[in-house]
């Protein structure tokens, strides 16, 4: 089997290391890629969020299946248009994929589809916004409906401060604060059924402790030994299936990857958002540990014939990714800068690097080019086991004013 990754960040590394571990998987093919994907992968540079361009791409290199990385491409329509020009794709259609890339639809499909979430309300005027406010009370949730990288949702008591970020958004959602322990459930999709990877947590703020600006993840792990092990069986009954059955209902069928954002709850599991695609940096350790070949699984999927994939098998013990983040992350990320020492965090047992932000320079020296440069990545016996590796590699990572949080996977569990 053929295989085209497009994207060029962290999750597309694991995507195309998971895919090159496949037996079936004989060719791999990335665009545009990024210089640890190289090492896998033959790059094109291909924008993937540009329909055209992709189908031409695939026109060339002929893959028998094509994984959508990132969001952009799947909102803009690049799933569709490649099944239309013939290809088997994994990425949902863009009418699909608006359940993240419209904060107010997913909640139109939530609600018609009775799934557990926050309540909200959306508003794309001054008087509409402090009316909800007031309705939902502090701490306020105000989020851009749109696509906003991971950028647009602020949640704080100063009413202030939620006036203000809904002003420079337009529309907004505001929404009922939650209140629990957050995980990510990732469910693959054919457009009827699904099947749940291991749930995973994820630190979206900058700072240990949970401090800081939200960030597009820090570090993750999984599994989550504090979980109910029936989360992801409950996550597929009252999430995943309500939803993939109303958007069926509505001509759009969801082929790919359902992303659940949740929040456990004292009143029980509560949809925080949705996203159409794998998580950044979660997919990182749920692929460490699935033992199912990636290929077939997301092959059967795309031919909206899961069932053939069979049952998922998962490793036993425990992985951890943590983030190393550029000087000046997430507000103004340098870039430029070079990184050295990832051959020797790779000899850690049992870790690995993957490339986030990473780029050549004119000379070929690896370069940081984003905010997230690299994952260190490491699995072990258990989570701790994981971690310790995890950190040990990533203090042989040498990168000016490059930095990391210390407390990704710590005790006590969250
Ligand atoms: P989202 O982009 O919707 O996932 O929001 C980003 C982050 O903001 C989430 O991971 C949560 O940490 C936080 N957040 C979003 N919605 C809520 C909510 N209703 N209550 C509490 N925190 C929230
Ligand atoms: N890790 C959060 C996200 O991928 O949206």
């Amino acid at each position: 089997m053929r295989v085209l990754v497009l994207g060029s960040g962290g999750r597309e590394h694991a995507l195309a290391r998971s895919l090159s571990m496949d037996p079936a998987v004989t060719q791999l093919h990335a665009a545009p890629g990024n210089p640890g994907i190289a090492e896998l992968a033959e790059l094109h540079s291909v924008t993937p969020a540009d329909p055209a361009a992709v189908i031409e791409l695939a026109r060339q290199t002929a893959p028998d299946l094509i994984v959508v990385g990132p969001e952009a491409p799947l909102v803009a329509g690049v799933a569709g248009a490649l099944r239309a020009a013939g290809f088997r794709c994994f990425g949902p259609d863009q009418g699909a994929a608006m359940i993240e890339g419209s904060k107010s639809f997913a909640k139109q499909v939530m609600t018609a589809a009775g799934v557990p979430t926050a309540a909200a309300r959306t508003c794309s005027t001054g008087p509409d916004v402090q009316a909800a406010l007031d309705e939902l009370g502090p701490p306020y949730v105000v989020k851009a409906d749109g696509l906003a990288a991971g950028k647009g949702v602020i949640v704080t008591t100063d009413r202030t401060e939620a006036l203000e970020h809904a002003a420079a958004c337009g529309t907004v959602v505001v929404e009922e604060f939650l209140d629990g322990p957050e995980v990510s459930v990732f469910a693959v999709a054919d457009g009827r059924s699904a099947v749940a990877l291991q749930p995973a947590q994820d630190y979206k703020r900058a700072y240990d402790g949970d401090a800081g600006p939200n960030t597009g993840g820090m570090g993750a792990y999984a599994p989550l030994p504090w979980a109910p092990p029936d989360l992801a069986d409950e996550t597929i009954a009252t999430v995943v299936q309500p939803t993939l059955a109303e958007l069926a209902r509505r001509g759009t069928p969801f082929s790919g990857l359902l992303y659940a954002g949740l929040c456990l709850t004292s009143r029980g599991i509560r949809v925080v958002e949705f996203n159409a695609r794998f998580g950044d940096p979660e997919t990182q350790v749920v692929l460490d540990r699935l033992g199912t070949p990636l290929g077939g699984l997301l092959a059967a999927a795309a031919a909206g014939d899961l069932a053939s994939a069979g049952k998922l098998t998962w490793l036993p013990g425990a992985a951890v990714t943590v983030v190393i983040a550029a000087q000046g992350y997430p507000a103004s990320p340098a870039s430029g800068d070079e990184i050295a020492g990832i051959d020797d965090a790779a000899r850690v047992p049992g870790s690995y690097v993957l490339h986030a932000g990473t780029a050549r320079d004119s000379s070929g020296r690896l370069v940081a080019s984003g905010g997230r440069v690299l994952n260190i990545v490491a699995n072990g016996p258990d989570q701790a086991a994981a971690r310790d590796a995890a950190y040990q590699a990533a203090a042989r990572i040498r990168l000016r004013g490059g930095w990391h949080r210390s407390d990704i996977a710590a005790p006590p569990a969250r």
